[in-house]
């Protein structure tokens, strides 16, 4: 297996450009399941979680081409209505296509996602949502079924604000009979997106962004164009690493609304963060302050934002607090960070982070996808060496890291195999 081999120390300076967002690319994707016809998509990352949803719904029936950032998806002939466990393993998202094949081909039968190193992750509310707009919910062999002759809309309260959980119910009430409310929907970026491809189908949602969203169903979509959002994760992995390093990073190519919890948390801790139109520049002049975080649904603070920022308190100047209110277990980064000379106490969702340390290089292993992210950003700041395995969770949503972080000025390259 491929490893990452950083020798940190080095500032970081120039610019580096940001890729389309994995976690809109992946419901605009499944949203093309609603009709059938051909769809293009353009600013596609070329990431690992991208190839599964592609590998998915053609394994659904579509057609698949990809030239560079541009895939073209032709749903003419989608007629399979079961999502497979070996596909669905892969990645939890899979999930997104059980909404709008059960709008589409009346039934659905998806393998139930499994265990997830980040905590339970159930998919109840998806279901529960699902089950409120008349479908019968079955879960048979470790599959879900879903059926239903034509959705009805109706009126749904999410327990949680679910990202993935509102997009599958936005999707399905889409071609709906009547209208449906999602109340304590979540507001992400991405759901707005995703809401604005969907109008443009000839869907019509109304206040995607707020908690209160409302779908009223059509009789029919039609296939559209659409373009992938910046990856507002990406964006800010590298605000941090610019701050960290003390360096000067240009980001570009993103949308800095998107960036407000995180542009405001870099400025509490002392790196100056300039924005003009869709670029942000990160000055890390100042020593870093310690500063307390807590995770929150958008337009909170982002969860998977929480363990750049602990790496980037581990080197700050005195305590702090980092509260995860998002995900249960999401601590799982901490135990190899400590393998790298950190300071960090766990106490049920808080992470107390005593600043002030000098990180030193070591082997360490990637664990989960943001996780992974911040054993990098650790290894860009720790003196020596750091080697990095089990990096395809990296590779899952980080486009060409190395080569980017390397543009940057870091000492980074990936060494095939593990080898030397
Ligand atoms: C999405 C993002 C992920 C991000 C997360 C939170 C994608 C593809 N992934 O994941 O990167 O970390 O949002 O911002 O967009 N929950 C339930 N029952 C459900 C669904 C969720 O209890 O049916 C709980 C989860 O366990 C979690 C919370 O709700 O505690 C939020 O999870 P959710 O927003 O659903 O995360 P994902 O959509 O899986």
């Amino acid at each position: 297996m491929d490893e990452i081999v950083i020798n940190g120390g080095k500032s970081l300076a120039g610019e580096v450009a940001i890729s389309g967002a994995k976690n809109a690319a992946l419901p605009m994707i499944a949203a093309s399941i609603l009709t059938g016809g051909v769809f293009s998509f353009s600013n596609v990352p070329a990431l690992k979680d991208i190839k599964t949803i592609l590998a998915l719904i053609s394994c659904l029936g579509a057609e698949v081409s990809r030239e560079e950032d541009t895939a073209v998806i032709d749903t003419s002939n989608l007629s399979v209505f079961e999502a497979p466990y070996d596909l669905v393993r892969q990645m939890r998202a899979s999930i997104l296509v059980l909404g709008p094949l059960l709008a589409r081909l009346k039934k659905a039968r998806v393998s139930l996602p499994g265990g997830c190193a980040i905590g339970a992750r159930p998919i109840n509310l998806h279901l529960k949502g699902l089950a409120r707009l008349g479908a019968d919910i079955k879960l048979e062999h470790g599959y879900v079924e879903a059926s239903a002759d034509r959705l009805v809309g109706d009126e749904i309260f999410f327990d949680i604000p679910t990202v993935t959980g509102t997009e599958n119910l936005m999707m399905a009430a889409t071609l709906a009979k009547g209208t449906t409310v999602l109340r304590n929907a979540a507001r992400e970026p991405e759901i707005v997106a995703l809401a604005d491809m969907l109008n443009n189908m000839g869907a019509e949602i109304s206040d995607a962004g707020t908690p209160a969203i409302t779908i009223r169903g059509v009789e029919g979509l039609n296939p559209v164009s659409a373009e992938i959002i910046p990856d507002r994760i990406e964006a800010g992995t590298y605000m941090v690493a610019g701050a960290l390093t003390q360096g000067r990073v240009l980001i570009k190519d993103c949308e800095p609304d998107h960036l407000k919890a995180v542009i405001s948390k870099l400025r509490e801790a002392g790196a100056d963060v300039s924005v003009s139109g869709k670029n942000i520049e990160v000055h890390g002049n100042t020593p870093i302050k310690s500063i307390d975080i807590k995770t929150l649904p958008y337009p909170g603070f982002p969860t998977d934002m929480q363990a750049q920022f602990m790496v980037l308190m581990a080197v700050a100047g005195g305590l702090s607090v980092i509260s995860e209110t998002v995900f249960e277990n999401r601590f799982i980064h901490v135990s190899e960070l400590k393998r790298m000379g950190t300071d960090i106490a766990i106490s049920g969702s808080h992470a107390m982070v005593k600043g002030g340390k000098r990180l030193s290089g070591a082997p360490v292993m990637a664990t989960d996808l943001r996780a992974s992210a911040s054993l990098v950003l650790a290894g860009l700041v720790a003196e020596g060496t750091t080697r990095i395995s089990r990096i395809y969770h990296l590779d899952r949503g980080y486009e060409r890291l190395e080569e980017k972080f390397s543009g940057l000025g870091a000492d980074i390259r990936r060494v095939p195999g593990g080898g030397a």
